[in-house]
């Protein structure tokens, strides 16, 4: 007789020792195997975890005959005894180590193929090949772990928006271009041949409409899609849990995010939040950290040493002082130990980024008592002891300490400093574990001003609302005009950006036209949103986060591809499905399409 698979008492990775005695039903996966003559045994595996299987050539031969069979991951229904095992027999590595079950029918449900490598927490394979067997390497315990962990986030953000009064509502995929700063995944119309929806790269415009739609406060989880270069914090599909509030300031919006971060971190690791997050301005993000989203569990603050700098006879220093540009330093406390082999690759990595090369000195005892420590190495010959006390108090190095200069227009030294300390931090230890520093970077600017084509963009989005005492500047100076912008940072993760958004009609136009928008662009482009600013829209804001980020920070992992069931690879390939592929011609005539490129049937991912 078939056993009933479908009455499982409960999940393999459950039965405690509460149940010894018990007659139970589990179903699950092989997950090891051990011969041992007359016994066999099993580790049965489900989501919940494993449990271990016993089989007795004496008791119950016939079962004992089917294990004999049984291969890694054979799909399995058993029916046995929970028996507690012998005291010096328990595992207390394993949930279920206390018990184990004597087994008294088995079946097979289906056989299962040797895996393509081993269902195990650590495996060594390429990443590639995980994607391509995905539904096994999702079987692995630590994925589990993650995807369930996701789940539990969900959850969690849900529950407290429901609480806090906000409607999930639902927007459209197929829908015109929302500009977020990335390429459109474009969708092309059968029924308008030429004509193409965009998928959206966030729902901002539409959260925006449901404001004028008098839904005061909206919530979405929701899938976004952007056309970009991915990173190991990028995919292109993602899920923003993303918001918008009526009648609010940016405290409002702040309040409620904290409160979510907040109420999810205690959900998920038990851990009390301080609120309100401590918050920093955009330039002091980038004069201290030298990236707008600074990593506060560690120090290695940058410090600009231009005045003293221009008195020393490094010419770097000179030069760059005298083109208008910054000199600025890290000081890394104990570093003087570092061996010239370790700065030489650190120097060469910096070169890799657009780097001049690695000014340094290291701090050493002072010579005699009457003077205070010495630079040593590197560019201390150019500093008199004049300037090495006063570099000294400036930065505030102590002997056996390192200091890394650079010289550069400010925002190559932002971007090798940033580099610099993050990698410092990690080579020396630096960082802490278990520690949770959200912060908020306000104040951003407006607009940036791209010297390339002499244009200026958006730094959030178009629709941000500029700061009230800065609306003037929108006509003398808009690239000093901040916004009313706020982006919420974890351990120096971006992990969401919001604002309050424009929500008249005469500044949006402004702000279009600043951005390079004829009227006529304006019309084609946004004319529904301009039109809709006519009807009474009421002061609005909000903000998106990388739901993906956030689960990627709070499970531990270093890759956001981790986080998703089936992911794309860094070339935008699913290497399961062999997304994207080649579409029979007739699809294109359909669709009143030909590619210029001509189509290949090659898998995806192997074409240029
Ligand atoms: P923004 O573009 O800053 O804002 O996006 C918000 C957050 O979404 C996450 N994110 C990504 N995650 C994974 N892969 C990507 N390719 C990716 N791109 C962005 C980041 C980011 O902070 N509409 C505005 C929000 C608003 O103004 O309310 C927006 O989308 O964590």
């Amino acid at each position: 007789m078939a056993l009933p698979y479908n009455q499982r008492s409960c999940y393999c990775g459950q039965v405690g020792s509460d149940r010894a005695g018990q007659t139970v039903l589990l179903a699950g996966w092989v997950h090891t195997r051990r011969d041992h003559g007359g016994v066999r045994f099993i580790n049965l595996r489900d989501r919940a975890g494993v449990v271990q299987l016993k089989f007795d050539s004496t008791t119950d031969p016939q079962a004992f005959e089917t294990a004999g069979r049984l291969r890694s991951e054979d799909c399995l229904v058993i029916r046995g005894e929970v028996v507690r095992r012998p005291e010096d027999m328990i595992n207390p590595r394993m949930k279920t180590g206390e018990i184990e079950i004597t087994v008294r029918e088995v079946e097979i449900l289906s056989p299962a193929e040797t895996p393509k490598f081993e269902i195990i927490d650590e495996i060594d394979v390429g990443e590639e090949l995980r994607l391509k067997y995905r539904y096994l390497d999702l079987r692995r315990p630590p994925m589990q772990r993650t995807l369930i962990m996701r789940h539990r986030i969900t959850k969690a953000i849900r529950d407290y928006f429901d609480r806090e009064g906000f409607i999930e509502i639902e927007t459209p995929f197929l829908t015109k271009s929302t500009p977020e700063g990335a390429r459109d995944y474009l969708v092309p119309s059968r029924i308008q041949p030429g004509h193409f929806y965009a998928l959206p790269q966030s729902p901002q415009l539409f959260k925006q409409l449901l404001m004028m739609s008098g839904f005061d406060k909206y919530v979405q989880i929701v899938r976004c899609f952007r056309d970009e270069d991915l990173r190991a914090d990028r995919q292109p599909e993602f899920t923003q849990l993303d918001m918008e509030m009526s009648f609010v300031q940016s405290e409002d919006v702040l309040r409620v995010i904290e409160g979510c971060l907040q109420h999810v971190m205690k959900e998920i690791h038990g851990v009390k939040v301080e609120t309100p997050f401590p918050r920093m301005t955009y330039r002091q993000a980038l004069a201290e950290y030298g990236i707008d989203r600074p990593d506060t569990r560690y120090d290695l603050r940058i410090k600009d040493v231009g005045e003293i700098a221009a008195r020393t006879e490094f010419r770097v220093f000179s030069e760059a002082l005298g083109r208008g540009e910054v000199v600025r330093v890290i000081r890394v406390p104990g570093g003087a130990e570092m061996t010239r082999k370790q700065t030489d690759t650190l120097t060469d990595d910096l070169k890799g980024i657009g780097a001049g090369g690695l000014p340094l000195v290291k701090v050493v005892a002072p010579v005699s008592n009457r003077c205070g420590p010495q630079f040593q190495t590197g560019i201390a010959k150019f500093f008199t002891p004049e300037l090495t006390a006063e570099m000294i108090a400036a930065t505030g190095a102590e002997e056996g300490d390192i200091l890394f200069f650079a010289a550069g227009r400010e925002p190559d030294v932002c971007k090798w400093l940033s580099w610099l300390r993050e990698v410092v931090a990690k080579k020396r230890g630096l960082i802490p574990e278990g520690k949770w520093n959200f912060l908020w970077v306000l104040d951003f600017p407006m607009f940036e001003f791209n010297e390339e084509d002499g244009r200026c963009y958006a730094v959030h989005h178009p629709f941000t609302a500029p700061r009230d005492e800065d609306i003037p500047l929108l006509e003398s100076g808009p690239t000093k005009c901040r916004a009313k912008a706020y982006d919420v940072v974890l351990n120096g993760v971006e992990l969401g950006g919001g604002s309050i958004r424009i929500h008249r009609a005469d500044v949006q136009e402004k702000v279009f036209k600043l951005l390079d928008l004829t009227p006529q662009e304006q019309q084609l482009k946004f004319g529904f949103l301009l039109e809709a600013l006519k009807y009474g829209p009421p002061p609005h804001g909000g903000i998106a986060l990388g739901l993906d980020r956030l689960v990627m920070l709070l499970t531990g992992m270093d890759n956001i591809r981790d986080t998703f069931s089936f992911p794309k690879t860094a070339r935008a390939v699913c290497p399961l499905t062999q997304a994207p592929g080649p579409v029979a011609p007739a699809q294109l005539d359909e669709l009143g399409l030909k590619t210029t490129t001509g189509q290949s049937n090659a898998p995806a991912g192997t074409r240029g």
